[in-house]
């Protein structure tokens, strides 16, 4: 067989950190081992029935069996307008300042194509989701990373970064609730955001996917709920989450027009939108009662006060998270998070993401995820128990 080599562009993309876990979480399976896998963030929930209803209906319209318009169908756009109403009480124009995406993700990998040129700057949270680090890759553009520490809840201190980098930066990735730490956005801390924004000229993404899940009756913010907000930058939102449509492949991004406008152009080139009868589903997510949203919330704020309790029980001393469903939590002395994940994986059979998979700042910490039944978090704490580290 012909060898044909891969393009730069690929080449000079980062490595999968979290591919070697999965390996070794496959090894341990075939030994048989009765694992406890909360290292990844996949939610475990199904989509709720009136949205998959609305799905296997809408699959049988013949109207969606062609192309669907370029830019997605402006009864998808009118409702996820409705919902930034209902929900934060931003307005938004459906054709001008709303995108339909194949999910988050999608969206998050293709700012750095539509904003960044070959060498350009972009700020991004460190530890943070690794796509960030994907879409910088592709458009050749360069990161500077912006710890994220506990002292400071988890924002980024914007004292931190030079106004060299700062006059560099054309592009920033923020988001909260946040992925892997489970901390939330401050109304102030996004007015900071904006005003530095606007100071620099720097495009705000901030990536909203786990905005519909806060704790103890926090609801967490919107960035376009702040003042300017829209003229500086865009919010990307999922399905994945909210809904438990992780699969379907579907999201949005809302604010800044001008960004709005390149994300579009630049799918108009990649696809056609998506399957018209997603999109007709994906409307009926937003429009019907959020009733499955508030259960779905309810749900992870349960597992993560078991897990937290459970760990706390065996010595552990761990914060509990305000939103997400992930809890960050500190690797015990003298491991690195790679050891600690290692040893918890092959001693207790618990899978845990180690921190460093996030970038630098994420050393020190493992993410878990509230992503298993009640039951199988305390067995989870038991076994780790088990190993007497703590105390
Ligand atoms: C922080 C964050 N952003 C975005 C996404 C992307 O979600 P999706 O592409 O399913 O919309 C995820 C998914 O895990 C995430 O954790």
């Amino acid at each position: 067989m012909q060898h044909f080599d891969q393009s730069e562009l690929l080449k000079q993309l980062p490595k999968q950190f979290f591919a070697s876990l999965v390996e070794k979480v496959g090894k341990s399976l075939e030994k048989g081992h009765d694992l406890i896998n909360l290292g990844q963030g996949n939610p475990d929930q199904p989509t709720p029935a009136h949205i998959v209803d609305a799905l296997q209906q809408a699959a049988s319209n013949p109207k969606y069996h062609r192309y669907s318009p370029f830019r997605g169908y402006s009864f998808l756009k009118e409702a996820i307008v409705q919902f930034y109403k209902r929900e934060y009480g931003v307005n938004l124009d459906p054709e001008k300042e709303v995108a339909i995406l194949f999910g988050g993700k999608a969206g998050l990998v293709e700012i750095p194509l539509c904003l960044l040129n070959p060498g350009d700057v972009a700020l991004v949270p460190d530890p943070g989701y690794p796509d960030y680090w994907s879409g910088i890759a592709l458009a050749r553009a360069k990161m500077e990373m912006m710890p994220l520490r506990q002292e400071n809840h988890f924002l980024p201190d914007y004292r931190e970064l030079s106004p060299t980098v700062l006059e560099k930066a054309s592009v920033m990735f923020l988001n909260y609730p946040n992925n892997p730490t489970g901390a939330v956005a401050t109304e102030s801390f996004f007015a900071e955001t904006v005003s530095l924004a606007e100071k620099y000229g720097i495009c705000v993404v901030h990536d909203f996917a786990y905005g519909a899940i806060g704790f103890d009756g926090k609801k967490p913010i919107s960035f376009l709920q702040i003042d300017g907000a829209k003229e500086v930058g865009v919010e990307i939102y999922t399905f994945s989450k909210t809904y438990n449509m992780a699969g379907w492949r579907i999201g949005f991004a809302v604010g800044n027009e001008h960004v709005i406008e390149a994300l579009n152009l630049l799918q108009d080139h990649l696809y056609v939108s998506l399957f018209g009868a997603i999109q007709e589903a994906a409307a009926v997510a937003l429009l019907s009662s959020q009733q499955c949203v508030r259960e779905l919330v309810a749900l992870y704020e349960r597992r993560r006060n078991t897990l937290i309790g459970a760990l706390r029980e065996i010595g552990w001393e761990v914060k509990a998270p305000a939103g997400s469903f992930f809890a960050w939590l500190p690797v015990p002395k003298p491991f690195t998070s790679e050891q600690f994940a290692d040893l918890l994986l092959e001693q207790a059979h618990v899978v845990v993401a180690p921190g460093i998979g996030f970038g630098a700042h994420g050393e020190g910490y493992v993410r878990v995820g509230l992503l298993a039944e009640e039951e199988r978090l305390k067995e989870a704490a038991t076994r780790i128990g088990r190993l007497k580290l703590f105390g």
